[in-house]
């Protein structure tokens, strides 16, 4: 039979589904970016790709498609296996956190803990969310951190910059998508510095945090991903150390940062011995999230050398 005659045998959704599944575990995607393994990956890329919710009860499951159908979510699934495009970008937009935002590859795809985290904050320290006034989210991307702040945080005004002017394009669409134009507002330029000059209760970035040496052997999928968004330099730290340095000049007297390093984690606490880092612990098991208090990010002015 071939591969043609063989697919013709696949009538409903849940053939097509679960040959998709099969089809992804042989060619050894990487499910990072919107599910985190085969079959959810196939159920997502075969229930978007013909504009049905991803809720949709499994009784439909059973439902037989047209030729027309087949032909899409065919398509659609061989992109996936030949050419490991994340789903995200095939599609345009993916979910985190029970938000929708669009994605192409102007922009990292959003998979940060930090956005579940500040939809529906409670912050590791002693301050009330109706007292947070204003956040400013360094290296926004897609906007998805921004976004999750302003459903979080609604009596904040919010800044977020990047130093991609591309991205800054999909991050106000996102905006406009939540309907968060006035509470939201872009800067372009490196890190802290197009930011206006006030100082924030709170500043949260996702930096890149990726060792250069180890971006090539990143999956396929992460390679599609701006290189902007992930180089981290040498030793992954270069964005970091600067962030670092600039933030306590940003923050009110009992602003914090909160920071997700990633994999960079242990580099930063060699870097850093003094700096009192205060690691979260998040329920699906992410790390590399930390936060520290500006008087403790001042410390950092007098032992100047620290981290240089
Ligand atoms: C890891 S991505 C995070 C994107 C988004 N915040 C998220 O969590 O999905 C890092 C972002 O920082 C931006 N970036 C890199 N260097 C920067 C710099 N020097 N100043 C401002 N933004 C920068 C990149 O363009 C990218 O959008």
């Amino acid at each position: 039979m071939t591969h043609n005659t063989m697919l013709h045998t696949l009538v409903t959704l849940a053939d097509w589904i679960r040959w998709g599944a099969s089809a992804f575990g042989r060619a050894h995607l990487c499910f990072a970016h919107g599910t985190d393994n085969a079959l959810d990956e196939a159920r997502w890329l075969a229930l978007a790709s013909l504009d049905l919710p991803l809720d949709l009860p499994d009784i439909y499951l059973g439902a037989r498609l047209l030729a027309e159908e087949r032909e899409k979510v065919q398509r659609i699934f061989e992109q996936r296996i030949h050419d490991h495009i994340p789903a995200a970008y095939l599609l345009g937009e993916t979910m985190i956190a029970g938000l929708r935002f669009k994605t192409d590859a102007r922009t990292l795809i959003p998979r940060s803990p930090l956005v579940g985290m500040l939809s529906f904050p409670t912050l590791p320290w002693d301050v009330n969310i109706e007292d947070i006034s204003s956040i400013a989210d360094i290296g926004t991307g897609s906007g998805a951190i921004a976004i999750a702040c302003g459903y979080g945080f609604p009596n904040a005004k919010i800044d977020a910059t990047d130093i991609s002017a591309e991205a800054l394009v999909v991050a106000r669409e996102n905006v406009y998508a939540h309907g968060m134009e006035t509470q939201i507002h872009f800067y372009q330029g490196d890190l802290l510095a197009p930011l206006p000059h006030i100082r924030y209760d709170l500043i949260v970035s996702n930096p890149p945090y990726v060792r250069s040496e180890s971006i090539e052997q990143l999956p396929a999928e992460c390679r599609y991903e701006p290189r902007l968004a992930l180089d981290g330099g040498s030793d992954g730290l270069a964005t970091i150390h600067r962030l670092l340095h600039q933030s306590a000049r940003f923050l009110t007297p009992e602003g914090h940062l909160l920071l997700e390093v990633g994999e960079a984690e242990v580099a930063l606490k060699d870097a850093y011995p003094s700096l009192p880092f205060h690691w979260l612990d998040f329920e699906g098991g992410a790390t590399g999230v930390c936060v520290l208090a500006a008087k403790e990010l001042r410390l950092l002015e007098r032992n100047e050398g620290e981290g240089a």
